[in-house]
């Protein structure tokens, strides 16, 4: 099931700032080599990834969104008062409930703000997105906080290499706004499910279908687990899907776009969305050899970068692209 925009909106939706937070902790190829059978050379080859971020034993996902919030509000100019909307995106929530938000809203002292979670896996950044830009151009809310925020390290099974070094931990964060004639603008969106193939990426325990016992516990259930190469190929066609989909719907061409961040899953998938959408690479943006995957963490995470890296300004047509468990998929095209 997919459902797409294009410029509906009846009030147009901006994005006035984004911010992002890693915890301080780098773990490299290197390091994992002491923990399981693997080598620098088979990480980096196969995914591209050279490190990644992970939390300390107390921080909870809530502090990296909250780190990652601040930072948002701070490039916005907006206080957490103004805002009155939080959406976490995030498959690693503190709790089962409350909702992860609920304790950033609490953090942020934004207590005119409605709080609640999305789980979209990797796509849940842009779930947010488009869920927060609808309520907003309804008329009903004015100030948007939405965060993808990940501890991961949290849900992987540390002695199982298929997993363990694919994963790191972060939170990405953006505030969308009331837009106007001056300002850039949600041009269109496109997101998708398809829950026929749960099975290939998913956390199996911890949840009422498997709750942890003491007789599973060992067994390790509450961890990620995936069918690598099935993900795969269905990442690389649902993002070509999805991003062709906003790039269309927007009006837009390659020419026109000035650059797309994709989920930072592994860069063969990268190079592989970008040949099929005939995107040029420097048009692309890459940052998964520094954080590895951080799911709901890794478009949000990427988006910040890239703008205070100055890697598109005012004016400039942007895509971003995701796929995660679910399945689900989604893009966004901005006129920034
Ligand atoms: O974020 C949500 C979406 N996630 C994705 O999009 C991830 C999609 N999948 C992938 O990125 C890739 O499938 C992986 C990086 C997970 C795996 O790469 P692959 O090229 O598909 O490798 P593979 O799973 O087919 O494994 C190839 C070999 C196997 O050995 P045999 O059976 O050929 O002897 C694995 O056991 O590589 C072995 N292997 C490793 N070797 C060293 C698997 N993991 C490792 C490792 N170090 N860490």
């Amino acid at each position: 099931m997919s459902a797409n925009t294009s410029n509906t909106s009846k009030i147009p939706v901006t994005i006035a700032g984004t911010g992002s937070y890693l915890p301080e902790r780098v773990m490299t190829n290197k390091d994992l080599e002491s923990i399981v059978d693997t080598t620098d050379e088979w990480i980096t080859s196969r995914t591209g990834i050279k490190s990644r971020h992970i939390a300390a034993e107390g921080e909870s996902t809530s502090d990296l969104a909250t780190a990652a919030a601040k930072n948002a509000l701070d490039n916005a100019g907006i206080n957490a008062t103004d805002i009155d909307l939080i959406i976490v995106a995030t498959i690693t929530p503190d709790t089962l409930t409350p909702a992860t938000a609920c304790y950033v809203q609490h953090n942020l002292g934004a207590k005119s703000a409605l709080a609640f979670d999305a789980s979209a896996a990797c796509s849940g950044f842009l779930y947010a997105m488009e869920i927060a830009q609808r309520m907003i151009s309804d008329g009903a809310f004015k100030n948007a906080l939405i965060i993808g925020a990940e501890k991961l390290s949290a849900f992987t099974n540390w002695s199982d290499r298929n997993t363990c070094v694919l994963f790191g931990d972060g939170a990405g964060a953006a505030v969308l706004t009331r837009g106007s004639a001056d300002t850039g603008r949600i041009l269109a969106t496109e997101i998708g499910t398809d829950g026929s193939q749960s099975s290939i990426l998913n956390i199996p325990g911890g949840g009422s279908a498997c709750p942890t016992t003491i007789d599973n516990a060992d067994q390790k259930l509450a961890s990620l687990a995936m069918q690598g190469r099935e993900v795969f190929k269905l990442a690389v066609n649902a993002m070509k899907r999805s991003a062709e989909s906003v790039i269309e719907n927007a009006g837009l061409n390659a020419d026109s776009i000035k650059l797309v961040i994709p989920h930072q899953a592994n860069l063969r998938i990268i190079d592989a969305i970008a040949d099929r959408l005939t995107i040029p690479n420097e048009k692309v943006f890459v940052n998964l050899h520094k954080y590895g995957n951080t799911s709901a963490a890794a478009v949000a995470i990427a988006l910040d970068e890239a703008h205070r890296e100055g890697k598109f300004m005012r004016g400039d047509n942007i895509v971003l692209v995701g796929f995660g468990a679910g399945l689900t998929w989604a893009a966004v095209a901005i006129e920034w």
